[in-house]
């Protein structure tokens, strides 16, 4: 089977690719990345039935030539961090919106299964007590420059998979966590400053939900789709593992041996999402899917081993991301 993945180079694509090529023998892997500042080489390095091509998602022309050898698109690549869109919008509404419109239009022009990566951040934010989750049916109210542009490329595939008949399938997901993540993250942000002696840096009061997924959870889902989901149809991925920002970096500071206290409230962002919650028994009850990670803490201890065993991965961007916050009062 002949997989295309774009954004293959960035946290979640690059996961995705090498748990295809351990898990599944069958598959040669095609990356399209256009190896931004979030995007590594270095993610994918070694890995054997794997093609990388540095290009442009909104390249008609060599998404073209891509999907045409392709059996099945999965599409991730995307501008993808809150706080870079609140600063500069611009290449979000190309990539998110020009790029998925480009994949679509060729994964139409030659009959190619696509999977659609998308965010739960498109239904935009609950209340603390609302007792209601996102479903498939959430009307889309997105609040942020970034979720706004996914919300586009979601409604974008839905439109082609309904007037032209494109075989697709969308997937929107919590928050994840995993090796590979982005320092400028919320995760990996935290464990790279503990380990450099620096204290976690807390948005505002702290008190807004994220609803925590391990990265490779999120992926075997997507693959769950892929063979089993009805072309057309929404899935949300979750783990049920809502956490406030608070309690992910006291988890973080008693894994490190630190006092509960030990961290930064900073500047707040602006029209920062309270809180994610996702519902996902379409998935478990209708396709059979179930988290390998369902414990929080084992993943997140699991997840720094990760970032001190590989400070070479992540130490050539810390002091420039650091940087960039500093001069932003994060
Ligand atoms: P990331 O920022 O780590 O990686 C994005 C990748 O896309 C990078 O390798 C980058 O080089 C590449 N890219 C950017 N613009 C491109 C372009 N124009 N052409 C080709 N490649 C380009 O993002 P991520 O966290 O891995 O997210 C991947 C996808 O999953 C995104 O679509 C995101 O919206 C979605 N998602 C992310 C999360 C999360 O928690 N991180 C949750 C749900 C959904
Ligand atoms: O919900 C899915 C989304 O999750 C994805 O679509 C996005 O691509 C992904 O970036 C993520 O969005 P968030 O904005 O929730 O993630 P981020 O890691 O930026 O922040 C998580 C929470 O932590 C959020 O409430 C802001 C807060 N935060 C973030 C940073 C970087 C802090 O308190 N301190 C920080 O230093």
């Amino acid at each position: 089977m002949r997989v295309l993945v774009t954004g293959g180079a960035g946290f979640i694509g690059a996961n995705f690719v090498r748990q295809t090529l351990q898990e599944r023998l069958e598959a040669h892997v095609t990356i399209l990345d256009a190896l931004t500042y979030a995007g590594s080489r270095a993610s994918v390095a070694g890995l054997e039935r794997l093609t990388f091509v540095e290009g442009d998602v909104a390249d008609a022309r060599l998404v073209n030539r891509l999907v045409e050898k392709t059996d099945l698109v999965v599409h991730f690549a995307a501008e993808s961090h809150n706080d870079n869109a609140l600063m500069d919008p611009s290449p979000f509404v190309q990539t998110n919106v020009i790029g998925t419109f480009t994949l679509l239009e060729a994964v139409r022009k030659h009959g190619v299964r696509l999977h659609h990566i998308s965010t739960d951040e498109v239904y935009g934010d609950l209340g603390l007590d609302d007792p209601a989750k996102f479903t498939p049916g959430t009307p889309y109210n997105p609040s942020s420059p970034y979720s706004a542009t996914k919300a586009s490329s979601d409604l974008l595939v839905r439109a082609w998979v309904r007037s032209f008949g494109v075989q697709a399938t969308i997937s929107n997901c919590s928050n994840n966590y995993g090796p590979y993540q982005h320092v400028e993250k919320f995760i990996p942000r935290q464990i790279t400053n503990l380990i450099d002696g620096a204290r976690p840096r807390v948005y505002g009061a702290g008190l807004n939900v994220r609803d925590w997924i391990h990265v490779e959870d999120h992926n075997s889902a997507v693959w769950t789709i892929i063979e089993r989901g009805q072309i057309g149809e929404t899935y949300l991925i979750g783990a049920d593992g809502e956490m406030t920002n608070l309690e992910v970096v006291r988890l973080l500071l008693a894994e490190f041996g630190q006092d509960p206290d030990g961290f930064e409230h900073v500047n707040d962002r602006a029209g920062h999402d309270l809180r994610y919650a996702i519902d996902s028994s379409r998935l478990r009850d209708e396709l059979g899917w179930s988290p390998r990670y369902p414990d929080f803490a084992d993943g997140l201890r699991a997840t720094i081993d990760w970032y001190r065993a590989n400070e070479a991965w992540w130490r050539p961007v810390k002091e420039a991301t650091e940087t960039k916050y500093a001069a932003w009062g994060h």
